[in-house]
């Protein structure tokens, strides 16, 4: 059996202390997994602090370079690392390879990132008595960047954080999500044959609120880059006074079909959006807000279509849906369904639990105040609910704590532009679902979903500090 290490000044490190890593489909034991001390992680960032001194000098084209070869080296092992998600997070095959395509591109956008020229110059003779001077900003780099991940795109989410950490010229110690360590792990070895000199990529694997408050509060750290659960995320930012943070929180996703959509050509999709990878993806299809006129017709074609869909194996091809992350969640969803339903909900397609799956489900007679509703599910579930004018379905959408991507269908202009404007949301998605997300768009949310944005641009900008510098011409 595998057993991993920590990757720390580009060595692997052993640990005393190591955990099971279990499938989530099978439940059986895939790896042993080193489980970093404090001590440990302490090292992990004094390494990368040491490795900024230089690395902080290299020139864009080398940090270009350098992420050039890893997209290289990621196109030609793409099955191995589609079955690496298959695994270790129970992501189907077709699923994991559309992950790989997406952190390839993120990759090269990091690359094309790294080249572009980030500052300014400010007419400083627009101000009384500066014409003799000339100003301009440029961007540097912060130094040591902590990035923890979350356990559901393995190996995109942490491309988000490394690949504009690099390309800006900062360092990063990696917490993995406990769940998915090993595509970490490969990453590691798939950087040092990129060239990525050794301590500028850490990655500390194990868990425990001990490992990730030495992550936040080391002094050599300069930024936390977190996407996870809103409760810690909260916990992140109290924690960090002025440093630098970008938070992405998750959402409880939602779209508006008006009574304009063509339904037959949006059900597939919709359908998607609410059950790929068993909806456990932070803009997860999760509220569907339908007008009263077609509502009857969607409902029947979306549970038609949900149908069709296969459980299983997330190794067989032909998978749509696995296993949740583990049977705790599993159980937590029960939980959540069987209280909606003591409620007045209805189940119209799904509901039926393995220890480790749920059958995609639809859920119908949701009021607002249900969990299923109001809260992240991050399980295959759907809710869809009727509206009468779209001004209730926007308020209806804005009622939550949450709001990261929203999207609406309609075939009227001036609509789609009042959604645009009224709905409280990071990214407003018209004519698609809210599970939108390519990755050289901004992406992050409002409200209770987070803070900053990433999309390798603003990632960027989030993981440089702006420095003004003027000159005069003459003494
Ligand atoms: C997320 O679940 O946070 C990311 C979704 C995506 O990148 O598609």
């Amino acid at each position: 059996m595998k057993k991993t290490m920590l990757w720390v000044n580009g060595q692997w490190q052993d640990t005393k202390e190591s955990y099971d890593l279990k499938s989530p489909y099978s439940g059986k034991i895939i790896a042993k997994v080193a489980k970093a001390s404090v001590q440990d992680v302490e090292r992990a960032i004094e390494g990368a602090q040491e490795a900024f001194l230089a690395f902080k000098k290299t020139t864009a084209y080398e940090r270009a370079e350098i992420l050039y070869k890893v997209v290289d080296i990621m196109r030609r092992r793409k099955e191995e690392l589609a079955e690496i998600l298959a695994h270790e997070a129970g992501k189907p095959l077709s699923a994991g390879s559309a992950e790989i395509d997406r952190t390839i591109a993120t990759y090269q956008f990091a690359a094309e990132g790294a080249k572009q020229a980030m500052g300014e110059t400010v007419p400083m003779d627009a101000a009384p008595g500066a014409g003799d001077r000339i100003g301009w900003t440029k961007r540097e780099s912060l130094g040591v960047i902590s990035a923890i991940t979350p356990f559901n795109f393995p190996f995109n989410l942490v491309a988000h954080k490394l690949g504009p950490a690099f390309a800006a010229g900062n360092t990063v110690v990696l917490k993995p999500a406990t769940q998915t360590p090993l595509s970490a792990i490969v990453m590691a070895e798939i950087f040092k044959k990129a060239g990525l000199p050794d301590g500028v990529l850490q990655i500390v694997t194990g868990s425990g609120g001990e490992l990730s408050d030495t992550l936040v509060t080391h002094p050599f750290v300069k930024k936390v880059t977190f996407t996870g659960s809103g409760k810690v995320g909260l916990g992140i930012k109290e924690k960090l006074g002025l440093r630098k943070v970008t938070l992405e929180l998750g959402s409880n996703a939602a779209v508006i079909v008006e009574p304009s959509t063509p339904i037959d050509k949006i059900i597939k999709r919709c359908v998607s959006g609410a059950f790929s990878f068993a909806g456990q993806v932070c803009i997860s299809l999760q509220r569907i807000y339908v007008h009263a006129s077609i509502i009857e017709e969607f409902t029947n074609a979306f549970v038609q279509e949900t149908e069709k869909l296969v459980v299983g194996d997330p190794l067989n091809k032909n998978t749509d849906v696995s296993a949740m992350i583990n049977p705790g969640e599993v159980e937590r969803i029960r939980v959540w369904i069987e209280e909606a339903k003591a409620q007045g909900a209805f189940v119209a397609t799904g509901g039926t639990f393995t220890e480790r799956t749920l059958t995609p489900t639809v859920m119908t007679h949701v009021t607002a105040d249900m969990k299923i509703i109001c809260q992240e599910t991050f399980a295959p579930i759907v809710s869809i609910v009727s509206y009468e004018t779209l001004d209730d379905a926007i308020r209806l959408v804005n009622e939550s704590e949450l709001g990261l991507n929203a999207g609406i269908y309609t075939n009227v202009l001036p609509d789609a532009l009042h959604a645009a404007d009224e709905l409280q949301a990071g990214a407003i998605i018209i004519n698609d679902i809210p599970t939108f997300r390519v990755d050289n768009m901004p992406y992050g949310g409002v409200k209770m979903s987070g803070y900053g944005r990433e999309g390798i641009r603003w990632a960027i900008e989030e993981m440089t500090d702006m420095k003004f510098i003027a000159m005069k011409k003459t003494f």
